[in-house]
């Protein structure tokens, strides 16, 4: 699968399988992670993965009573360790070098046959005490993984006159 196939393939997936995620299928995604870029290759990121029913349903919970994502049987928490750095851009670096890590995941994770969905509705403070997360850092982005339940449908998307523009900034 090329890079492409995987991006146009990629679905949130919402429905899971009570089918374990093989280790080196796991090992593969959490590489997507590792190798991706950040803002001064800082890394500053820790990956926490979840496979404790216990634990998966306490997550679920925090997110808003999202019961799927205690069905997948894995579920990775993105932490940001070095959340108040901002780039000279104005932009803070943390946001941005989770959100490629993430992405990276999910797209390896179609490769490897396995679903993912973002997970950005959670309580910041209970998702911490439910991983032992010092209260510093920041949890980005909660990311169920699992044998997709259902096939869900390519959500529409802006075309692209709508959302390029060329040499200069048009409304
Ligand atoms: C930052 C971010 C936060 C999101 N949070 C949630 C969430 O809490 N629950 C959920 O079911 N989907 C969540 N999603 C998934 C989006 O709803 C989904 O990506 C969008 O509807 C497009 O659908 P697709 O991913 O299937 O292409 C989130 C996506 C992003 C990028």
């Amino acid at each position: 699968m090329n890079v492409m196939e995987a991006i146009k393939e990629r679905r949130s997936v919402r429905a899971y399988k009570q089918k374990p995620v093989p280790e080196e299928k796991l090992q593969k995604i959490l590489e997507a992670a590792r190798l991706a870029p950040s803002a001064g290759n800082r890394q500053s990121w820790k990956f926490v993965v979840v496979r404790e029913e216990e634990k998966r349903k306490k997550l679920a919970e925090a997110a808003a009573n999202q019961s799927f994502v205690a069905e997948a049987p894995v579920v990775i928490a993105a932490v940001a360790l070095n959340p108040d750095y901002v780039m000279r851009c104005e932009v803070p670096s943390y946001a941005v070098d989770l959100a490629i890590a993430v992405d990276h995941m999910t797209l390896a994770a179609v490769e490897e046959g396995l679903g993912t969905c973002w997970i950005g509705a959670f309580y910041q403070n209970q998702v911490k005490e439910i991983l032992n997360i010092p209260e510093k850092y920041k949890v980005v982005a909660l990311l169920p993984l699992g044998y997709p339940a259902d096939n869900p449908r390519g959500k529409s998307r802006k075309s692209l006159d709508e959302i390029i523009c060329y040499e200069t900034f048009k409304e």
